[in-house]
């Protein structure tokens, strides 16, 4: 399908509005639902999608930090999925029903039964559920630094699908720390969301049924490595356009892509400012004049169109290879662009600021860790000759064998042994980035040993704030340092490309109950 670029105006998602206010906590509701909504002036007709509240991408919950919000999380959705269903995957076998839901708050500090662990799913008015299906209404207390984080489904077997179809919004805590430094806002503080679909030719959405030429014998539907759509979307619209007045504007980009990573250029030459990561605000703003975002990380950034004359246009190109970084390049003219910026005229003068300084980063000591774990990328053939995607060579369902203590400090050093990048993100926490160290992958896999070949490298200052998604580079080990807490219970880490997560790069941990202090060791 061809679609000119830059003729769709940018939507801004709306917020969504609580059912109550009390003094202890703010009430919500949303309903997932299943509606047309038109990605493009040149298709046929709007095209079928599901969101929250109707709304594609779905509404931005805004909360204060402390703010304790709880949600109401509906499935009003149609019984039978308009996507392909993969019958020989975990969690999504014969027996089990179609359209199952469960909501992930992104990047939360959440009591497990409120994380939306895959397994605690919902049908239609909650008729059945999962096996760790605990509660209705989630709780958020949002006792975190103001941050840029996301909703979107989790159901096992079918995330992909789910969030592929629409399932996926923008959650935004603020706090005072970040309010008294006066950068753009209002309407000069936008969120971008961007997203990657093929359509067919009546304008539905396409998601491929199984592989290119599949063997005999190959399921179908089957699932494939990862899907990358042919259109980039902003908001819910395909290559769209926006204004924007000569100053300052804060943008909250989140990459809601199943596999696409987005290495993203303004074609002005000018570079971005980026003062967040995905856990809020980085030390001091960082100027970059390229920026790659993996599958469900953020990025915070500033740009600045002063300079700009009145009537020009910038376009926000994208050049990140796919699969990333082994694959093939964008075509310039197709996913090579995600937006246009069109210079209009100012209409007031910019009082925002990007202050020098943002926020205070304490760092985690190594020598304060308690223990270091070891966590390997691997793929491995399946049955039918499928790449099959592991953590430490095991599934979802094998047993539980990450158990951190609460409050406990720990490295963990992810070893990626392939030829991808993969985005792993851990629930409950967010952690910081020691460093990426390469090593003798050839030693790895034949002898199981790691030999590191080079220096550490410290991460670019843009990851060198609070993250709950890395980059995790082929040829290196990847160094994350984090404490478990505030909670005990049971949560996942995975992979963020969401046909890995779904086959099988997906594993539980369980913090657990902390160690009695006066205790004999
Ligand atoms: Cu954004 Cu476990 O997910
Ligand atoms: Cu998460
Ligand atoms: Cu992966």
């Amino acid at each position: 399908m061809e679609l000119t670029p830059f003729i769709d105006a940018l939507p801004i998602p709306e917020y969504l509005r609580p059912l109550e206010r009390h003094k202890q906590f703010t009430y919500y509701e949303v309903t997932m639902k299943e509606f047309f909504h038109q990605m493009h002036s040149e298709l046929p007709g709007p095209t079928k999608v599901w969101g929250y509240e109707g709304k594609f991408p779905g509404p931005v919950i805004e909360a204060e930090r402390g703010e304790r919000v709880r949600v109401k999380w509906i499935n009003d959705l149609p019984e039978e999925h308009f996507l392909p269903i993969d019958r020989t995957i975990h969690g999504s076998g014969d027996s089990m029903l179609d359209v199952r839901t469960v909501v992930h708050l992104h990047g939360a500090e959440v009591e497990s039964d409120s994380d939306g662990y895959p397994d605690a799913w919902f049908t239609k008015g909650y008729k059945h559920v999962g096996p760790r299906f605990e509660r209705e209404v989630y709780e958020y207390p949002n006792n975190q630094r103001a941050a840029t984080l996301w909703y979107h489904d989790h159901a096992i077997g079918i995330t992909r699908l789910n969030v592929y179809a629409g399932l996926a919004g923008l959650y935004i805590i603020r706090d005072h720390q970040e309010r008294v430094h006066n950068l753009p806002a209002g309407n000069y503080e936008i969120p971008l969301i961007i997203m990657d679909k093929s359509f067919n030719d009546d304008g539905s959405l396409f998601y491929p049924r199984t592989v290119n030429n599949p063997p005999p014998n190959f399921p179908d539907p089957s699932i494939t490595p990862g899907v990358a759509g042919d259109c980039i979307l902003v908001n819910g619209k395909v290559w769209p356009y926006l204004e924007v007045e000569p100053r300052k504007y804060r943008f909250r980009i989140l990459n809601a892509s199943n596999e696409r990573f987005y290495r993203m250029k303004l074609d002005s030459g000018q570079s971005f400012i980026q003062i967040g990561s995905d856990g809020g605000l980085l030390e001091r703003p960082v100027k970059l004049k390229e920026i790659t975002i993996a599958p469900a990380e953020r990025v915070d950034v500033i740009i600045d169109f002063s300079q700009q004359v009145v009537g020009s246009r910038i376009i926000l190109n994208n050049t990140a290879n796919t699969p990333f970084d082994f694959g093939a390049p964008p075509d310039p003219e197709t996913t090579g662009k995600i937006m246009q910026f069109r210079v209009v005229e100012l209409k007031s003068p910019d009082t925002s600021n990007i202050p020098r300084f943002l926020s205070n980063i304490v760092r985690f000591q190594e020598s304060d860790a308690e223990r270091i774990r070891d966590i390997t990328l691997d793929v491995r053939p399946d049955q039918y000759n499928r790449l099959k995607f592991f953590l430490n060579n095991r599934g979802f369902m094998e047993n539980l064998t990450e158990k951190p203590r609460l409050g406990d400090i720990e490295i963990w050093r992810i070893i990626n042994q392939g030829i991808a990048v993969h985005p792993i993100h851990i629930h409950l926490i967010q952690f910081q980035i020691l460093d990426r160290i390469p090593f003798d992958v050839d030693a790895f896999n034949a002898k199981g040993q790691l030999r590191f070949t080079g220096e550490p490298q410290l991460p670019p200052p843009g990851e060198s704030g609070w993250k709950d998604t890395v980059q995790a580079t082929p040829g290196f080990v990847t160094r994350l340092i984090m404490r478990f807490a505030p909670f005990t219970g049971r949560y996942v880490y995975h992979c963020h490309i969401l046909e890995h997560e779904d086959y099988d790069m997906m594993r539980p941990f369980q913090v657990i109950a902390p160690a009695c202090k006066y205790c004999q060791k």
